[in-house]
C-alpha cells in the first residue's frame, strides 16, 4: 500500500475533523476572556484558530506543515486579523508578545521527549506579555487504547466516505505510540505512520513547573470541570513565575 506523510492530505484532515469538536468552543471562550494578541502553535489548517479570528480578536497561527497552512490560509482569506507563520514551534521567534499562547488538540504529543517540550516552554516564554497566559490541552494516554493486539486494525473514522482503522504499538519504556492509519477514500488506499510520545499528568505537570511556570488552572475537559480521577483530558494554564 502506498505510504503517504502524515498532514500531507491537508484537505482529507479537514474532513477527519469535520465533526463536532467542542475544544473549539472552549478556546473561543478562554480568547474572549484574554482577548489578543494570541498565538496558536502547531495550528494545522485552523480548525481552532478561525473561530477565535471570526470574534475579532487578533491572532497568529504557528505549524511545520506547508501544506497545512496552505489550506489555513485559503480557509482565512479575507481575514485580516489572522496571520500564519511556517516555523517549528520547539524554536521560534516571531518579534512579537502574545496575552495568549495555546496549543490545542494534543498536537503536543507530537514533541518526544520532555527536552523537547522544554524547548518549546522556552520560546513560549520568549514571547509571552507580562501576565499573559499559556494553555495547553491534549487527552489523559488512557491503556485501553495503548496495550492492544499488535496485529488487529481498530476503527478510527468513519464518515463522510472517508475510512480510517488504526494500528499501534506503545513502548512503555519510551512512552512513544507508534501508529498507523490505515485510510480509503475515493477508491485510494493509502498508509500514514506516525509516532505520539504520551505524556500523563504528574509527568507533565513536573515540566511545566519547572520550567518556571505556575499551573494557575488544571481542567479535565473542554467545558471547565477540574482535572480530577477519570478526567478524559488535561487542560493547563499556566502563567510564568514571578
Ligand atoms: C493534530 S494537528 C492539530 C492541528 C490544529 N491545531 C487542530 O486543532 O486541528 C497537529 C499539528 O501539529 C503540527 N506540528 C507537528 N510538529 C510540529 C512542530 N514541531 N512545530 C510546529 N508544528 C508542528 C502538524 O503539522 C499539525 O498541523
Amino acid at each position: 500500500m502506498q505510504e503517504r506523510t502524515m498532514y500531507e492530505g491537508a484537505d482529507i484532515y479537514d474532513i477527519e475533523n469535520s465533526g463536532n469538536r467542542d475544544d473549539i468552543d472552549f478556546f473561543v471562550k478562554c480568547s474572549q476572556k484574554y482577548k489578543g494578541p494570541i498565538l496558536e502553535l502547531a495550528c494545522g489548517t485552523g480548525i481552532l484558530t478561525l473561530p477565535i479570528a471570526k470574534e475579532g480578536i487578533a491572532i497568529d497561527g504557528l505549524d511545520l506543515s506547508s501544506a497545512m497552512l496552505r489550506r489555513a490560509k485559503i480557509k482565512a482569506k479575507g481575514y485580516k486579523n489572522v496571520h500564519f507563520y511556517r516555523k517549528n514551534m520547539m524554536k521560534f521567534n516571531l518579534n512579537k508578545k502574545y496575552r495568549m499562547i495555546f496549543i490545542g488538540f494534543n498536537s503536543i504529543f507530537h514533541l518526544k521527549s520532555p527536552k523537547e517540550i522544554s524547548a518549546m516552554l522556552d520560546s513560549v516564554k520568549a514571547h509571552l506579555e507580562p501576565g499573559g497566559v499559556f494553555i495547553v490541552d491534549c487527552f489523559i494516554p488512557d491503556s485501553k487504547y495503548l496495550i492492544r493486539d499488535t496485529n488487529k486494525k481498530y476503527p478510527v473514522h468513519n464518515k463522510d466516505g472517508l475510512t480510517i482503522v488504526e494500528r499501534n504499538e506503545y513502548d512503555t519504556v519510551s512512552q512513544v505510540n507508534h501508529i498507523e492509519w490505515f485510510y480509503s477514500y475515493k477508491n485510494e488506499e493509502w498508509i500514514e505512520k506516525f509516532d505520539l510520545r504520551m505524556y500523563y499528568p504528574q509527568e507533565f505537570q513536573t515540566i511545566i513547573e519547572m520550567h518556571g511556570f505556575t499551573i494557575h488552572k488544571a481542567y479535565g475537559d473542554h467545558d471547565f470541570s477540574a482535572l480530577e480521577s477519570g478526567s478524559r483530558f488535561q487542560i493547563y494554564e499556566c502563567k510564568i513565575k514571578m
